[in-house]
């Protein structure tokens, strides 16, 4: 006989940018592989699971972490590029030690799960160790995941420097041990200031070669954006990354704060990702991001928390904070598109179709996020989920359909 799981909740799941679907009393059914075989009104059939109390959203999709940088989250320093100095590297630096990074990724693992990510796109140190202990604790959990060491090889201490070669083979080691259809392996070089030029085009052919995504930082400071140009010689800051050959559909570019008409326009041509992360924006004084440029553009948005610049592993309040950007800028985001971003939209920029709603045929990768008895509608969903911290919270995240979080153990 098939084991199959059926659960009775409220139910909220994106269906595109502008739609989404909610169920007030839903039935959900995820068959034994973990896979959603049922989403309807509930008819009276028994149930294994009541749980009325709370509202089931798919998991939530993080485009833009940094592992390393777990313990240091809210380290108050100044703008960016002395906050990397003086928080971020000698943190990092400390990810040599893989017993560091072993107790490390656990929190980091927890923190996810709690917050109901399911799926995150994970910088992770230079160390191609502590990148193999994160595989490793992810496999663990049976997560999906995006994740690599960061490229550097100047402008920051030599203990957190590779040469380029060396980079290169400790990438082609990752691919062979953890490169597979759940864990995939990301080219990453951290941004241009901390590459060579050849550091940036190897990264960029060896992701070529593997049909890995990219990920970097671009224009999130205006003194990294006039260091950059300076220190290249090219016309703006996204020539740095073209040049390269790092600018296609799989990469993703977080922040994206100062940007030009140009840079605009090539971005929306190479079809490449936006990891929006205002909570980070805010935190570093890195600016405003002027979202709706894009959204007019049509170029991709998807939500970074970005710990550590950013405060917080969850993405509804992500959410929250990027409508609070898009207020600043006299953009009044949808919350539909907000949610979206934060689920469907940021698996289907990341490639990955199987997760992202609740929906017959999909991964059961979600959440139940405690809500009050008197939410009875979508907009009161969605309003209590991105907005009203004080009456809701993670209760349960299942990945696959198996339970990685739950509040009452
Ligand atoms: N730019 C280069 N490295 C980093 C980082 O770790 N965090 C943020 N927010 N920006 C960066
Ligand atoms: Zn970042």
């Amino acid at each position: 006989m098939e084991l199959m799981t059926t659960l009775r909740a409220r139910l909220l799941s994106p269906l595109n940018a502008t739609e989404s679907l909610f169920i007030e009393d839903a039935v959900v059914v995820v068959d034994e592989a973990g896979i959603i075989s049922e989403v309807a009104t509930y008819d009276g059939r028994p149930v294994e699971s009541d749980l009325r109390g709370g509202l089931l959203v798919p998991g939530f999709v993080d485009t833009h972490i940094h592992f390393p940088q777990t313990r240091v989250i809210g380290r108050a320093s100044g703008p960016l590029l002395p906050w990397l100095e003086n928080v971020v590297f000698p943190e990092e630096a400390r990810f040599a030690d893989s017993s560091h990074a072993e107790a490390v990724a656990d929190i980091f693992c927890g923190q996810l799960a709690r917050h109901g990510t399911t799926l995150p796109f994970v910088y992770s140190s230079v160390h191609e160790q502590a990148c193999d202990v994160l595989f490793r604790a992810f496999k663990k959990r049976g997560y999906r995941a995006f994740a690599g060491p960061v490229l550097m090889d100047r402008d920051c201490p030599d203990s957190l420097t590779r040469v380029t070669s060396d980079a290169i083979r400790s990438l082609e080691r990752l691919a062979a041990d953890w490169h597979s259809e759940r864990l995939r392996l990301a080219v990453i070089p951290r941004f241009a200031l901390s590459c060579s030029p050849e550091l940036l085009r190897e990264g960029a052919r060896f992701a070529q070669e593997h049909s890995l995504f990219v990920s970097t930082h671009m224009s999130e400071n205006v003194d990294e954006c006039r260091l950059t140009v300076e220190r290249f010689g090219t016309d703006d800051y996204l020539q740095v990354y073209e040049n390269a050959g790092l600018i296609h559909e799989r990469t993703i570019l977080a922040h994206c704060i100062h940007c030009s008409e140009s840079e605009l326009s090539r971005m929306k041509e190479a079809g490449l990702k936006i990891a929006h992360c205002p909570d980070s924006n805010a935190f570093l004084g890195s600016g405003g991001m002027p979202v709706d440029l894009y959204v007019e553009r049509g170029i991709e948005v998807t939500l970074g928390t970005d710990i550590a610049a950013g405060r917080t592993f969850s993405v509804p309040e992500i959410c929250a904070r990027a409508y609070d950007n898009g207020r600043a800028h006299g953009v009044e985001l949808s919350l539909r598109t907000l949610f979206y971003w934060g689920t469907r939209g940021g698996a289907l920029a990341l490639g990955v179709p199987e997760v992202g709603h609740l929906a017959v045929g999909a991964e059961a990768d979600m959440c139940l996020v405690s809500m009050p008895d008197w939410i009875e509608s979508e907009e009161e969903a969605l309003n209590a989920l991105l907005f009203d911290r004080a009456n809701t919270a993670v209760e349960k995240t299942w990945v696959k359909g198996a339970l990685v979080y739950d509040a009452s153990q």
